[in-house]
């Protein structure tokens, strides 16, 4: 966002403040909110197109974006799980319905891969994940019953056998095709790269959405015909039901993503400047004085 990803969006609204997770107290509340106190501990995220975000002392957010810290962790430690597990949950649970038993592909050991690992083998599945090599210890103890380093292996050949649903964190031409071919006839393949905003971004909101639309529609017709299993682009939503049982994970110890290092809030540029040189391998916590 920082370097113009949703421009078409959000230029006719800045400035904006950036930052979609959150881990703090509750400070306020409107007259409306039931299921909140001030005072209370919560977590949770903001919807993607969010304009006011939560790099800031205060952020505002609605009451289905947020639910109770587990004591059991940090605020810093909760901060690492809402976007990224709600990614993953919209995905497995709302789009692919996995079950137990049914085989899971997960292409990316990143935040939402590792995310989308847990809730998975939560809910009793078998997953495979292909990551680079620093990553695969971390996919390993998240659960993946195999890792693939797709730097050192050629996939293809390493990974046996047919798939329920594939996840592609990556979300690129070679991914897709192969993510596609392991999958069963049924089977579910969703993408994390849904081309709608970098079209509404180059062609303009009111041409590149109804293009993207386009396009969506003829890979869904072309892949339902030639491999007889369902394509979707995949998006992050504030899911209340979704957060609780996250936090119920989280709680009983069976959600984490490893934090790799923070900055004090009012270090942003430096934060930023370290993932853009991968000068830090996972995720960054900004944390408020
Ligand atoms: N659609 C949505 O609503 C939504 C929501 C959240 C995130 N996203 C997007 O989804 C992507 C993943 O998010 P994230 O938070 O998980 O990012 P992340 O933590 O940076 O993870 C990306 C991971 O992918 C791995 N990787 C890169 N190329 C790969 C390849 N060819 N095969 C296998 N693994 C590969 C990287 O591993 P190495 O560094 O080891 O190579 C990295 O660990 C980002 O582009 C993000 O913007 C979309």
């Amino acid at each position: 966002m920082r370097s113009g990803y949703g421009r078409s969006i959000f230029e006719p609204l800045l400035p904006l403040i950036l930052g979609r997770d959150i881990s703090g107290e509750v400070a306020a509340i409107g007259g409306s909110v039931r299921s909140l106190r001030v005072g209370q501990e919560v977590f949770g995220a903001l919807h993607p197109t969010a304009v006011r975000g939560t790099y800031a002392d205060y952020a505002i957010l609605s009451e289905d974006e947020l639910t109770t810290k587990p004591s059991s962790v940090t605020h810093v430690e909760a901060s690492t799980i809402p976007f990224a597990a709600l990614t993953a949950w919209r995905a497995l649970k709302s789009t692919a319905r996995i079950a137990r038993g049914q085989r899971l592909l997960v292409l990316g050991g990143g935040a939402v891969g590792l995310a989308a690992i847990q809730l998975a083998v939560a809910s009793g599945c078998h997953v495979t994940t292909t990551c680079g090599s620093q990553s695969v210890e971390r996919v390993l103890a998240a659960g993946a019953e195999q890792a693939v380093d797709y730097t050192a292996e050629d996939i293809e050949l390493v990974i046996k056998g047919q798939f329920d649903a594939v996840l592609d964190t990556i979300g690129a031409p070679e991914t897709e095709r192969i993510g596609i071919n392991f999958l069963k006839r049924g089977g579910h393949y969703m993408t994390l790269q849904g081309e709608a905003a970098s079209m509404a971004d180059r062609y303009g909101f009111f041409l590149g959405i109804p293009m993207a639309t386009a396009l969506l529609l003829k890979k869904q017709i072309q892949y339902r015909s030639s491999h007889g299993i369902e394509y979707s682009w995949t998006y992050m939503r504030a899911d209340s039901e979704g957060l609780h049982e996250i936090r119920k994970l989280l709680e009983a110890g069976k959600l984490k993503i490893p934090v790799d290092k923070t900055f004090p809030i009012t270090q942003v540029i430096q934060a930023h400047e370290a993932k853009d040189k991968k000068l830090i391998l996972g995720k960054v916590v900004l944390e408020v004085d």
